[in-house]
């Protein structure tokens, strides 16, 4: 059972960690909205008998519009939070597709988008962790989770020649480092900082781009590709939330994540790749023997039942090969390979099927 408050749930992402996070009964969600009829008539629609749904009306460039809520909040959750997830944020669309150097031609136009890109999202997110401080403080699991983006990661812009977005990128760029402060400040006490990036997700935003704007989105999709070669397109909002979800659930200050920014997967992955490898050491055979597994999955984690091709080569003769002749058979796999590192590691076997041994 767990409290959280999830700011921007009118639409998008926002709308679908309220749909997830109230799918445990047990679990109590106050979603922050502007239009809270206009949501009420959404959740009543899509979400019906979700009792442990609640609605407070709250605008990030509003103090005490922000107050009234956390105080409405502090009613319904008998005064404790759980989780706080910053998920609002002023997306603009004036300024998504072109350069610096092109919205400058307009500067009044510009100087605008960033102050309100700057307002909302840093201004409005700063107070909104402010005023729920004191019910996180009294919360069990102390976690404000900050939805970011990859768009304010600099080595990833300087490097691929990211130009778009740049008042929302330099806005969230500066939203990582007012949740670094905020760690900073508040991580000895035990509470967890950290921001979370959704990767590219079909939210609508683009849905009234001109023909010319659609052209350049495709030259930014383009670059994604020459960063994660196996990207296709935008995921779906339930996976990004899923995966977001599951990151701020493992993430702890122990862990070294508090003040971090991440990807949904957890890491400095912004955009869905293709092959992920990793090892861990599961137990020892007497003193010095280490037991470890390494899990090769062929494709990302979203399509990791979809075959792919496969071949078999000489293994070193010493861990289990069972998985092996599936492979010599058919040619393609369509299956996390783990493959134990020594012939011991009965905690694979407690996956039959599901991880066939290699
Ligand atoms: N979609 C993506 O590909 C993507 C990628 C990277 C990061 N993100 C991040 O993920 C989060 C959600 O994105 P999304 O695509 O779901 O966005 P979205 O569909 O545009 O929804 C934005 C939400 O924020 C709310 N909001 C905007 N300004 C607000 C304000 N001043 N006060 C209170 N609420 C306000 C909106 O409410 P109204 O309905 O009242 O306007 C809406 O609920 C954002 O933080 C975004 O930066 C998204």
């Amino acid at each position: 059972m767990a409290t959280y408050l999830i700011s921007g749930v009118s639409r998008g992402l926002g709308f679908e960690f309220l749909r997830q996070a109230s799918n445990n009964p047990a679990n109590t969600v106050v979603g922050l909205v502007r239009n809270k009829t206009a949501t009420e008539k959404k959740v009543s629609e899509e979400l019906p008998d979700r009792k442990n749904i609640r609605l407070v009306r709250g605008d990030l460039d509003d103090y005490v519009s922000l107050k009234t809520a956390i105080d409405e909040t502090a009613d319904i959750t008998g005064g404790a939070l759980d989780y706080v997830i910053a998920n609002a944020a002023y997306m603009s669309t004036w300024s998504a597709y072109d350069p610096l150097g092109v919205l400058g031609k307009q500067p009044e136009e510009l100087e605008q988008d960033l102050l309100f890109s700057f307002k909302s999202n840093v201004i409005g997110n700063i107070h909104l962790f402010n005023l729920s401080l004191p019910l996180i403080f009294r919360g069990r699991v102390k976690k404000v989770i900050a939805i970011s983006s990859g768009f304010a990661d600099a080595d990833l812009t300087a490097k691929f020649n990211i130009h778009d977005s740049a008042p929302y990128s330099v806005s969230k760029a500066a939203l990582n480092m007012a949740v670094a402060k905020f760690s900073a400040e508040y991580s000895t006490q035990g509470i967890l900082f950290m921001t979370v990036s959704p990767g590219m997700v079909d939210t609508g935003l683009h849905k009234d781009a001109t023909p010319e704007q659609q052209q350049k989105i495709g030259v930014l999709v383009e670059k994604f590709q020459a960063y994660a070669p196996h990207f296709t397109g935008p995921t779906t909002a339930e996976v990004a939330v899923g995966l977001m979800l599951s990151v701020a659930e493992k993430a702890s200050i122990e862990a070294g994540d508090g003040g971090s920014s991440v990807s949904q997967f957890g890491n400095k992955e912004w955009l869905k790749a293709g092959v992920h490898v990793g090892q861990v050491t599961i137990g020892k055979d007497g003193d010095n023997v280490l037991n470890g597994v390494t899990v090769i999955l062929p494709r990302h984690p979203d399509d990791i039942y979809i075959p792919c091709y496969a071949g078999m080569y000489t293994l070193n003769g010493n861990g289990k090969a069972s998985g092996s002749y599936q492979i010599a058979d058919w040619g393609y796999t369509s299956a996390v390979r783990p493959s134990p590192h020594s012939p011991l590691c009965p905690q694979l076997l407690d996956f039959p099927g599901k991880f066939p041994l290699m």
